[in-house]
């Protein structure tokens, strides 16, 4: 069966507007045309204008600058028309879209062989179909040459070897058809994912390649069951936290002044009794570490209490956190929990003033300065608070270590709105104290009562000044008549402000507040005036004046 292409159709395919005159015929076989025609005398001037026309024509590579391989182009001309017109294009050559070659297991290794055909592979074809044809050996790479096509059917043939993963993700860019099942390729787990995406299993059936099923599932399971674990893991660990240890959590989600039992037992070591400071019946005092780097005082209470007074408890902690006064420790949380009650206070390092008194014998106008002091603190809480009551035990007074300033350090918001008559009376009990420097709790049968009855005694029924004197603090006897007169005046204060049996004489704080200040002056005057310092004060003059510049 004798069938002929005219070279005019062959060269068409290549360009179209080009009309040659002379025609060829074709033999039966591509073989037999590959021995036998030779290029046309013009070939060269109408491959070259081809390539003028159409530079992306691939055989236009060899084409300039005229070293062009005119043979091996005419071959593929020859191989091209052929090849078009077995796979049944319609309109050969003009237009050559698929290589079908399904079931030609004659023909189609013969093909595959013709190396410089592939090398410039047509651009319109853009479907490849070698299936069904025994194909032996390596995947067939030429096939890469035609990198635009969109579908390859490499099935049911026997290919061995490596399949060139990487060539067909990036080489062949536009393929949406892959089919290598039924091959032998040497067993291989794809998990180029971008590969996979777009071929599913169906186009690797008994190929040797085995799709990394194992890693899609995983990672399927892990979509469906991990994230939400995650999740669910995220979400009791944020609970724990929030519950547990909300130090942890950014500043934004912590609730302020709110401390949890796991917070205050990483912040004391475990309640240890290494920080264990004081200690009674119910109230448990501990110094402490917070994750900040600050260090606080925690006041504890192991105890169960009732919902109300718990409720009490947080009413009472939200006002305390809110005192800020230079002479009042700084309350920053508490801790309500069933079990737990604590209230976090700044932690101040230092004496009370009861250790004050006994060790180093203060000289009276430091304890003055430290009256006014607390005096000032009194008079805030009393304008701005008037409901939170507070200790003034020389115990509960608080000396940091550069005795600047006293602070008053336990608080309680009390039921009774400002009862001042019972604070004026303690305050009372601490001017005596200061001046006498006894412990009233400790040396008298009925404590403060007592305390302030003796004084009261000694003080009323001595008419000369000298016995008052003998209340006074014997360390501070050294001192200045002015002083001691200073003194004996502190004590007719101390002893009206502890003075319940009638109203009227118990001084208004702001009172006390100017006859305190007036004591401090007054010593301030006489110490600043230089006569009187060197007559009186000699030494001492100086330091006060060295205290007052601080
Ligand atoms: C084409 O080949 C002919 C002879 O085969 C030669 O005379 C002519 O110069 C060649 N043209 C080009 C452009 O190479
Ligand atoms: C081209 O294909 C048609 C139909 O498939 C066939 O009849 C004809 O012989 C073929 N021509 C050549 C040159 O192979
Ligand atoms: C493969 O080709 C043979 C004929 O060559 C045919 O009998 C068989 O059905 C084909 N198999 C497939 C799967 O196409
Ligand atoms: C894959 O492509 C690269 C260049 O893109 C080429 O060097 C290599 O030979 C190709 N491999 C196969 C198996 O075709
Ligand atoms: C893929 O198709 C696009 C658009 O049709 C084309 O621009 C691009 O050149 C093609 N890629 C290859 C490798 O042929
Ligand atoms: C396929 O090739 C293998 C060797 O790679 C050979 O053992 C086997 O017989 C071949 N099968 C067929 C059907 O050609
Ligand atoms: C695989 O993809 C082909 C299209 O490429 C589609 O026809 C077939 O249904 C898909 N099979 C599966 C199991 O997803
Ligand atoms: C690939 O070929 C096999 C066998 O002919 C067929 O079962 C499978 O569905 C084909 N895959 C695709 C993606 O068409």
């Amino acid at each position: 069966m004798a069938s002929s292409i005219s070279l005019t159709s062959l060269l068409f395919f290549f360009y179209t507007t080009l009309s040659i005159s002379s025609s060829v015929t074709f033999s039966a076989t591509v073989v037999e045309d590959l021995n036998n025609l030779n290029p046309p005398p013009d070939f060269n001037t109408t491959i070259v204008n081809n390539c003028k026309n159409q530079p992306s024509l691939r055989y236009c590579k060899n084409v300039t600058p005229l070293g062009l391989d005119l043979p091996e182009i005419f071959k593929f001309t020859i191989v091209a028309s052929h090849l078009c017109n077995e796979s049944k294009n319609p309109n050969c050559i003009e237009s050559f879209p698929k290589i079908d070659l399904r079931n030609r297991p004659k023909i189609a290794p013969l093909y595959l062989s013709f190396t410089f055909f592939w090398k410039f592979c047509p651009l319109t074809i853009l479907s490849i179909d070698l299936a069904n044809n025994s194909l032996k050996g390596n995947f067939p790479s030429d096939i890469f040459h035609c990198s635009q096509i969109q579908a390859l059917d490499l099935s049911h043939n026997n290919l061995s070897g490596d399949v060139p993963i990487q060539n067909l993700s990036m080489v062949v860019t536009n393929l949406t058809y892959l089919n290598l099942s039924y091959n032998h390729f040497s067993e291989i787990k794809i998990s180029d994912t971008k590969f996979l995406k777009r071929f599913n299993s169906s186009s690797f059936l008994y190929s040797g390649l085995i799709p990394d099923h194992k890693k899609f599932k995983i990672k399927a399971l892990l979509l469906l069951f991990g994230f939400p674990i995650f999740m669910i893991f995220m979400v009791v660990f944020l609970c724990w936290l929030c519950f547990y240890r909300p130090d942890f959590l950014p500043r934004i989600f912590q609730r302020k002044h709110k401390f949890t039992p796991s917070m205050l037992k990483a912040a004391t070591n475990g309640f240890s009794k290494k920080n264990l400071v004081a200690k009674s019946d119910q109230l448990h005092i501990y110094k402490g570490l917070l994750r900040d780097g600050s260090e606080v005082r925690i006041e504890t209470y192991w105890e169960n209490i009732s919902r109300e007074e718990r409720r009490n408890f947080v009413e009472e902690c939200k006002v305390l956190v809110r005192l800020s006064h230079k002479n009042l420790v700084q309350v920053v949380g508490w801790c309500d929990h069933r079990r737990l009650r604590a209230v976090v206070a700044e932690w101040i390092e230092g004496e009370n003033v009861e250790m004050w008194l006994s060790r180093s014998a203060p000289p009276w106008k430091k304890r003055v300065k430290m009256l006014m002091r607390i005096v000032e603190a009194m008079r805030y809480l009393q304008e701005e608070w008037p409901q939170v009551g507070y200790d003034l035990k020389t115990s509960s007074i608080l000396l940091p270590e550069d005795h600047r300033e006293a602070l008053i350090s336990r608080f309680r918001v009390e039921d009774q709105n400002g009862c001042t008559n019972k604070k004026v009376n303690k305050l009372g009990v601490l001017v005596l104290e200061m001046v006498t420097n006894r412990r009233p709790r400790e040396e008298f049968e009925s404590g403060e009562a007592g305390f302030v009855e003796w004084v009261r005694m000694n003080y009323t029924n001595n008419t000369y000044v000298a016995e008052k004197v003998s209340l006074i603090d014997e360390r501070m006897k050294k001192m200045t008549q002015h002083t001691l007169d200073q003194a004996t005046e502190a004590i007719g204060l101390g002893l009206m402000c502890t003075d319940l049996s009638s109203r009227g004489r118990q001084p208004s704080l702001d009172q006390i507040s100017d006859m305190i200040t007036t004591l401090y002056d007054s010593f301030v005057l006489v110490s600043a005036s230089p006569n009187q310092k060197r007559v009186m004060h000699g030494d001492r003059g100086r330091r006060h004046r060295r205290i007052q510049s601080r």
